[in-house]
């Protein structure tokens, strides 16, 4: 394992609510470590308590009770400005009277670094963040986008052990965030820093982060890597914020091996990979599946493959169950939406084909070779290692 860089040890913290009796509790037990030189994201909806964390690891917020190590020093009693980190704020507020390398500067100079020095330095960093011609411009010069960058350059140009990051790319449009994701990833690596970066856009999680921590109210409901995060929640939280995904409601009947038994309706059981081992039979539970995991073949009818040729759909069915961890269930089409790359369709399962789930199928070839229309019977097959077993 390499060595942590950060600690948080059931960290909690409260804010007085001047409204209601009692306290608000913003941050409730969180613990994790953070290894040195990863990249970190905290993801989850507005209000979980991102932001609150983060201050608390720069030290501008106290803690109500737990621990913050950082480089395995205890740091509730050190100030901001004597712990390793630097932070970009949400509100990256840069010195409107300072152009963005006077910005940049400013932070080196207060330290006691030479003008010449510092100056060398700052401009290095505006190459880095690729703004090397805005040097001598003020903030109401820049746009939105610039302004983050120059933030940015500002706090890397410090080279904190520790880089924390508030929804740094917030501002920005689409196309240069999504542009701006491959840099500071790159930007991240190559420096070596470590990166503790919060957003609540799980895409933006999902293409940086080496390791991602899923919260909601205030708690850390997950932490893996993105692959984890998205192919194995743990919870119906996690595998409804990140991604699309179906929900298939039924009772839990029993463990068998990985796999727990479903039923979803009186005829029909289905298995799925079980994310705890204490579920107890007879429970309501939920099996997820990513639409993109669900395929179709027809119920009567030739079946085409990727090559041209063909086979009986009942000859292709035989064929699938020859792996035992292939489910298929029967279902209806009630909508079939091309969107170029793959299908998009709805289809109805379970009992009176009522419950409504999401297929996504690659277009290979000819779409109409591979089509169904309305009202189509349809089976639908997925491998049960792609399914989730979750408590309700
Ligand atoms: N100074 C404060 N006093 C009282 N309550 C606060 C204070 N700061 C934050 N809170 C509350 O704590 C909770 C967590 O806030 P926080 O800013 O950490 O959320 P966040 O995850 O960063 O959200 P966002 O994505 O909207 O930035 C919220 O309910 C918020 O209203
Ligand atoms: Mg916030």
């Amino acid at each position: 394992m390499p060595e942590a860089d950060v600690q948080l040890i059931d960290v909690v913290k409260e804010f007085a609510s001047p409204r209601q009796d009692g306290a608000v509790r913003a941050v409730d037990n969180v613990s994790f470590d953070i290894y040195d030189g990863e990249f970190f994201a905290m993801l989850g909806p507005s209000g979980c308590g991102k932001t609150t964390t983060l201050r608390m690891i720069a030290g501008f917020e106290d803690t109500t009770s737990g621990k913050i190590l950082i480089r395995g020093r205890e740091v509730q009693n050190v100030p901001p400005f004597h712990r390793p980190v630097n932070t970009v704020f949400q509100d990256y507020a840069l010195f409107p009277h300072m152009t963005a390398l006077q910005n940049i500067m400013f932070g080196l100079e207060m330290e006691g670094v030479k003008r010449a020095e510092a100056r060398k330095r700052a401009e290095e960093a505006l190459s880095l963040v690729r703004l090397p011609q805005v040097a001598d411009r003020r903030p109401r010069q820049l746009s939105g986008g610039q302004q983050q960058r120059v933030a940015l350059a500002r706090a890397i140009v410090k080279r904190p052990q520790v880089l924390l990051l508030d929804e740094p790319l917030s501002a920005l449009d689409l196309k240069l965030r999504e542009a701006m994701r491959y840099e500071l990833k790159a930007m991240q690596k190559s420096l070596g820093i470590t990166f503790i970066f919060v957003t609540h856009d799980q895409e933006e999680a999902l293409t940086m982060a080496d390791r991602i921590a899923v919260m909601d109210k205030g708690k850390v409901l997950q932490i893996g890597s993105p692959e984890e995060i998205y192919e194995m929640p743990t919870t119906k939280f996690v595998a409804d914020f990140i991604g699309e995904t179906n929900f298939i409601n039924g009772t839990f009947v029993e463990a068998k091996g990985q796999f727990g038994v479903v039923k979803i309706d009186d005829q029909t059981a289905i298995r799925a990979v079980k994310s705890s081992d204490n579920m107890p039979g007879g429970c309501d539970c939920t099996v997820a599946v990513r639409p993109e995991k669900l395929n179709l073949f027809p119920v009567s009818g030739p079946v085409k493959y990727p090559d041209g040729s063909s086979d009986t759909a009942d000859a292709y069915k035989t064929a699938l169950l020859k792996d035992p961890d292939i489910i298929i269930i029967t279902g209806k089409i009630r909508e079939s939406v091309y969107i170029g790359t793959d299908t998009r369709y709805r289809v109805g399962v379970g009992k009176d084909f009522s419950h409504e789930i999401i297929v996504r199928v690659q277009n290979y070839g000819l779409r109409s070779d591979t089509y169904f229309d309305r009202d189509d019977l349809v089976n639908v097959f997925f491998d049960a290692e792609n399914a989730r077993l979750l408590a309700n």
